[in-house]
């Protein structure tokens, strides 16, 4: 596995690769990373992650300063996983100057739930991919459904821009209790960590509701809202979406749950397509 930290060098080493599968990440790595990597390898071809801390999707209040960077464990991880090449820029490599040109996606896929309590989260999410894309110039491109409407962002983008890219949705990795894995984990203490399974169960909660029937999907939003707050958590949306654009299911449609609270100072966000439809 080689790391590399330039663009030219990177373009070089892929220079004739028809089949790069691309695995973006900020680093800090779990079993769901990995797993995204595992997906890769199954294209065929060269498999590239690339870690890379994108100050552009932080908003300034946000934890860009204190997002784990942790390259070398992440680099042995990557190895026994069967990577092929880490591309690790820095900041002056990838936004040696102020970054002017950006992807600014659709507001109604990218103002709402994550995009409307981190505004500009997905402009710098899609500059930085858009970036990234083309200076690894992969076949595929492998995102975790973790980041559900990050998923869909980027599908969409590639789709508007006519990127020659198939991005590919991997299911999200959990730890044995239920909780989505994350980065962010890392942040909870002992206590927290113990609570923040409630997250999860929640949405299995509404999945079981909506499997016995119901399909008053906003007093199902609520009530997992207020089971959140009442145990302490800040919501700042549980909601019930279709799951091809997140847009107001209308009858038929396939449903995903998706949400987001915070514990403390660390927020946490998690989703669960729905087995019935709307
Ligand atoms: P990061 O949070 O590091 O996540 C990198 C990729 O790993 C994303 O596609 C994310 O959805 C996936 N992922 C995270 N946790 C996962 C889990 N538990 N199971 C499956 N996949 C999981 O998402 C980003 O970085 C950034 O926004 C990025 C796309 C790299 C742009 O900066």
């Amino acid at each position: 596995m080689r790391v590399i930290h330039r663009i030219a060098e990177l373009r070089q080493a892929l220079a004739g690769s028809s089949a790069t599968a691309f695995v973006p990440t900020m680093g800090n790595l779990h079993a769901g990373h990995l797993a995204l990597i595992e997906r890769a390898r199954k294209a065929g071809g060269p498999v590239v992650a690339s870690i890379f801390v994108n100050r552009l999707q932080f908003a300034p209040h946000e934890d860009f300063d204190t997002y784990p960077r942790t390259l070398e464990r992440d680099c042995e991880l990557l190895r026994k996983v069967g990577c092929d090449f880490v591309f690790a820029p820095n900041e002056a490599e990838l936004y040696p100057q102020r970054q002017v040109c950006t992807v600014h996606p659709p507001a109604d896929l990218a103002d709402i739930l994550e995009g409307h309590f981190r505004p500009g989260f997905f402009i710098g999410v899609c500059t930085v991919v858009l970036k990234l894309f083309n200076c690894v110039q992969p076949r595929y491109a492998i995102f975790g459904k973790k980041d559900y409407q990050q998923l869909l962002v980027v599908r969409q983008m590639v789709r508007q821009l006519a990127l020659p890219i198939e991005v590919i949705g991997a299911e999200t990795a959990r730890a044995d209790d239920g909780l989505a894995l994350s980065s962010r984990n890392g942040y909870l203490d002992e206590v927290q960590r113990a609570e923040a399974v409630y997250l999860s169960r929640e949405l299995r909660a509404i999945d079981s509701a909506v499997r016995q029937g119901r399909s008053d999907w906003a007093s199902l939003e609520s009530a997992a809202m207020d089971a959140l707050s009442a145990r302490g958590w800040r919501p700042d949306y549980v909601a019930i979406r279709r799951r091809i654009d997140l847009g107001e299911p209308a009858a038929g449609d396939a449903v995903v749950v998706v949400a987001a609270a915070r514990l403390g100072a660390t927020r946490l966000i998690d989703n669960l397509e729905l087995s019935a439809v709307s």
